[in-house]
């Protein structure tokens, strides 16, 4: 396969972890570029980066890269998207990819008119656990898939200036966790759901502190979902099929799962891949999807993106940017 060269945009808490991924999976970083340019360049001292950028534009006008990587807080994920795609970059962009349907799709049209790649850093979709889960279920063994129950709970320090809390910056439990637990739900889901029922708590800043989440798709499966900043709760995630169940325990970068037969309540354990090379698997499966030209990846971030877009229409919650 093609070396590919990576640019990074934004070098904050994320991107410190991709690094570390980038330097293992290529040995070598490319660029980076922060807005403020001291912090890029301690960043590229520390994890060996070759060129740093003074500003946006010389990063995405160098011929040499490949693939722009963006770690910016979720506001500024659609500017960078679309700047780095009418460069003629390949782009993997953290989670949530935007903070609306449309959004993305203006951004899908574009990656598709210029034959480029366009992916979410979703861990889900790329950890070898999921990729043999969807496996078993297909052969049937927990038989058709019935309901999906999924939590997360993140009891976040109470900051209103911290991103999480920040409407400005397009935080709140849905898009900065429930992404996790949607991707979780709709990649056991025969189709989309096409019905959706929800109900939120916002905190003091207009952010979604926390929901309940109930989906129902055209084949009869459903989907009970928790979410919330304010209070730890398991990340678990349950498949419950007919005859058994999988359940997978902090499953946003997951390397193991429980299957449990319901017929005589005997268990297995899945193991595959390593929970903290989850981000490892996102630049292999990137690089793969631009040597192969196509990632079977992209509508499921699409379905997902619909979701939460419909979700926060539900509740009448408007980012001020939007
Ligand atoms: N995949 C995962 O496991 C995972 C985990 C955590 C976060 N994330 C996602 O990664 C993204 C970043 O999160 P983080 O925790 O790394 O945030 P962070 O530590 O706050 O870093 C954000 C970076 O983006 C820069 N930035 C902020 N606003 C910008 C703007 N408007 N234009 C250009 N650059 C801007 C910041 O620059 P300055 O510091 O110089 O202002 C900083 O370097 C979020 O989308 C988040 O959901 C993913």
């Amino acid at each position: 396969m093609k070396k590919y060269n990576w640019g990074i945009i934004g070098t904050g808490n994320i991107a410190c972890s991709f690094a570390e991924s980038l330097s293992r999976v290529n040995g070598e970083i490319y660029g980076a570029y922060n807005r403020h340019l001291e912090k890029a360049q301690v960043f590229a001292e520390k994890y060996r980066v070759m060129h740093v950028y003074e500003n946006l534009d010389n990063l995405l006008n160098d011929k040499n890269i490949d693939i722009i990587y963006v770690s910016t807080p979720h506001n500024a994920h659609y500017e960078m998207i679309i700047k780095a795609l009418k460069a003629h970059k390949h782009v993997l962009c953290e989670k949530a990819i935007t903070v609306n349907d449309r959004q993305l799709e203006e951004a899908v049209a574009i990656a598709k008119e210029n034959q480029l790649i366009l992916m979410e850093a979703m861990t889900i979709y790329h950890m070898p656990l999921y990729k043999q889960l969807r496996e078993i279920i297909d052969s049937g063994k927990i038989g058709k898939v019935k309901m999906i129950q999924v939590n997360f709970g993140s009891c976040k320090e109470y900051d209103v200036h911290n991103r999480f809390f920040s409407k400005e910056l397009a935080g709140g439990a849905l898009l900065d966790i429930g992404v996790y637990a949607t991707a979780f739900a709709r990649y056991f889901l025969q189709s989309c759901p096409n019905t959706l029922i929800t109900t939120n708590q916002y905190f003091e800043t207009g952010v979604d502190e926390q929901s309940g989440i109930i989906m129902k798709n055209q084949d009869g499966q459903m989907v009970v979902m928790a979410l919330t900043m304010r209070a730890k709760q398991p990340k678990r995630g349950v498949v419950a099929g007919e005859e058994g169940y999988i359940e997978v325990n902090d499953y946003p970068r997951a390397s193991q799962a429980t299957l449990t037969y319901t017929v005589d309540g005997h268990k297995e354990e899945i193991n595959a891949g390593d929970t903290t090379l989850g981000l490892d698997y996102e630049i292999i499966d990137m690089q793969k999807a631009i040597h192969d030209g196509y990632d079977s990846s992209l509508q499921l971030t699409r379905d997902v993106m619909k979701l939460l877009t419909e979700v926060r229409t539900q509740w009448g919650m408007i980012y001020p940017f939007e």
